[in-house]
């Protein structure tokens, strides 16, 4: 770079200089040679950074059966690249899951076949991220979905994956889009809104790059069950938990993140297991993620109580048994068709896939309950085999804790469902468990002393056993942190009555509130409930504001997008 003399003088200079002295010549030179030269001395680490300012790369991922998502995918990408950015198309048929992780900004457009199921070609990575617990806390995502209206499970696909990759830790930063047969339009909105927030994205990134945050995978945080109530009366059919967990470590989470937990098979069906088949439960077996005791992996880890269809065809592979298409438990399974001996039991232990995490609304303030105490809702599911009763994995696990119990959790971030400004109005609308992450809400504004107004929309079978956290909820209407609360008790009366009975009765209000600039939020049960909600909600808007349906669903949508109408529906 300098020629021979000029580097021996400038050694020569440079000997006698003190530290300051040297720091102020290398600012006297950077002066002289500009900004240009300035880059050049930066070092490699802010090099790069600014060099990821100028080239911003999305991935652009589609899984198609009949060609219409492949279509559309290559035209969305002509268009992502006369925006400015880098785009690379890619096949999910093709694509290696793996390579998720390196991904920042990934995009899909996916469509649903069959009854709610993903394309064939792109079955491989719909099984591999939802039988898998990758990290993706690195990725930032968007799912646009094909499908169409006439079909029940309408783009059931997208919703599945657009689901799991937030589960798996992915920031969703565009709500998924549902797309039906005529999905031009919608498409080309949804590539606008993806450019846009890359955009505003990566300037972001670049602005906080100083400080590059290094993945360590989800934090686990072990904690101790100090309290768990039924919050439903003897009289009822249903039984809701209200957990409490303290933590020796400080937590850090927002009202709207939720809890995630690992539940553990039970014990007996676990000995039973290993009676059945007559392997030494001490074993110690090496599966893709962990190596532990056959006691240990079938009690922690693998998820044996409902088998997916694909691993119950691989156990008829092994076994060569002949075994039609279904889901069962793995005790089921091997009580109907038995495995040879204990080495063929140790080949299904490879098939059987990872325990799935259970999410459950964080119900709990940090700023009302302090930071080594966190509350869940947990609803105690049931379902019926040849009409016995049985419960839910996750949910009979915790509604049998005991005070005292240990247990180990994560937290999922808020994503988008968390309270906007202090002075903002919100509507939350949260029948049953529902009621989770709105009760956060509450502690939260209630303990901050938000200014803007509450109004809560609950529902549940009787208003006598089943008013869930009925006295608080009343203790904040009466200090004025809820403004507005209705209720829908469905049983109580002989015409069904259910939250968006109540949304209705109250649509000139509500619409006022929304016009106003209200946030709205609705939890729990994604089928009925949120799809009803949201008909309603479309309703009003079509009504109160004199819209078109079109209109209405644009309404909507801006709010969508402008984070003012959030879902947390399962
Ligand atoms: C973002 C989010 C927030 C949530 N928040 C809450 C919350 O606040 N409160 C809450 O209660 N829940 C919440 N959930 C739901 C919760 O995560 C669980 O899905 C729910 O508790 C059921 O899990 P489970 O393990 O008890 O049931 P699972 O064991 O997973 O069973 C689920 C269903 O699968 C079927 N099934 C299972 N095993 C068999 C079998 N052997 N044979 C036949 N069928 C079978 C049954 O239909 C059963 O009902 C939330 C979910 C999400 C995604
Ligand atoms: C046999 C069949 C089953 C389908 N099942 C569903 C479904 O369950 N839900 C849905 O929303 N759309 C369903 N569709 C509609 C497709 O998703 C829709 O036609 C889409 O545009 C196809 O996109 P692709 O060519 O990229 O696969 C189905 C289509 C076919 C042909």
């Amino acid at each position: 770079m300098l020629s021979e003399t000029k580097l021996n003088v400038l050694k020569q200079i440079s000997e006698d200089l003190s530290r300051d002295e040297a720091i102020w010549a290398s600012g006297y030179l950077a002066g002289i040679a500009g900004v240009t030269s300035l880059i050049a001395a930066l070092p490699p680490q802010q090099l790069n950074n600014s060099t990821q300012n100028a080239v911003k790369k999305i991935t652009l991922a589609y899984g198609t059966e009949t060609g219409n998502s492949k279509k559309l995918a290559t035209a969305l990408a002509g268009i992502v690249k006369k925006k400015g950015l880098q785009v690379k198309l890619a096949d999910l048929s093709q694509y290696k899951p793996k390579d998720l992780a390196k991904e920042e900004f990934f995009f899909i457009v996916i469509s649903t076949q069959g009854e709610g199921e993903p394309p064939a070609l792109a079955k491989k990575f719909y099984d591999y991220i939802h039988e898998n617990e990758i990290d993706l806390s690195g990725l930032k995502y968007g799912v646009l979905a094909l499908g169409d209206s006439s079909y029940p499970l309408f783009c059931q696909t997208g919703e599945d994956v657009d689901l799991r990759f937030e589960i798996l830790g992915a920031q969703r930063i565009i709500p998924i889009r549902k797309c039906d047969i005529d999905y031009e339009q919608e498409a080309s909105h949804w590539i606008e809104h993806v450019v846009e927030t890359v955009n505003k994205n990566a300037d972001q990134s670049s602005k906080n790059a100083a400080t590059p945050k290094v993945s360590t995978g989800r934090k686990k945080y072990q904690g101790k069950v100090s309290a768990i109530i039924n919050l439903n009366d003897i009289t009822s059919e249903k039984e809701t938990y209200h957990i409490e967990i303290e933590t020796e470590e400080a937590l850090a989470y927002q009202p709207g993140a939720a809890l995630g937990i690992i539940p553990f098979n039970s014990k007996s069906v676990v000995d039973e297991i290993i009676t059945l088949t007559g392997i030494d439960s001490q074993k110690q077996i090496q599966t893709a993620k962990v190596t532990a005791s056959v006691e240990e992996l079938l009690h922690k880890h693998l998820n044996i109580s409902y088998l997916l269809k694909s691993v119950v065809a691989q156990y008829a592979k092994i076994t060569g048994h002949s075994i039609p298409e279904v889901r069962l438990s793995l005790l089921d399974l091997l009580r109907i068709y038995p495995v040879k001996n204990a080495d063929e039991f140790e080949e299904i232990i490879q098939i059987v896939t990872a325990q799935a995490p259970r999410l459950y609304s964080i119900s709990s303030s940090l700023e009302a309950h302090g930071d080594t105490e966190i509350h869940i809702t947990v609803a105690k599911s049931e379902f019926f085999i040849d009409h016995q009763k049985h419960n839910g994995l996750c949910s009979g696990f915790l509604s049998e804790f005991k005070e005292g119990e240990e247990v180990e959790f994560y937290i999922q971030d808020a994503g988008h469902f968390k309270l906007p400004e202090a002075d903002k109005d919100i509507i939350m609308i949260g029948p049953g468990t529902g009621i989770a992450p709105f009760r956060s809400f509450l502690w939260e504004r209630d303990a901050t002393g938000a200014e803007g107004r509450n109004w809560l929309f609950f529902g549940d079978r009787n208003f006598v056993s089943d008013f869930l956290y009925q006295a608080e909820l009343q203790d904040f209407l009466k200090t004025g942190s809820l403004t507005h609360l209705d209720l829908a008790f469905s049983r109580d009366t002989n015409e069904k009555v259910y939250v968006q009975h109540r949304l209705e009765q109250k649509a000139q209000e509500v619409f006022y509130w929304l016009e106003g600039g209200a946030s709205v939020y609705v939890c729990g049960a994604k089928e009925p409930m949120a799809r009803d909600v949201e008909q309603t909600l479309l309703t009003i808007i079509q009504n109160e504001g004199k819209r078109s349906k079109e209109d209405a669903v644009n309404y909507l949508e801006e709010m969508e997008l402008d984070g003012r109408y959030a879902k947390d529906v399962y």
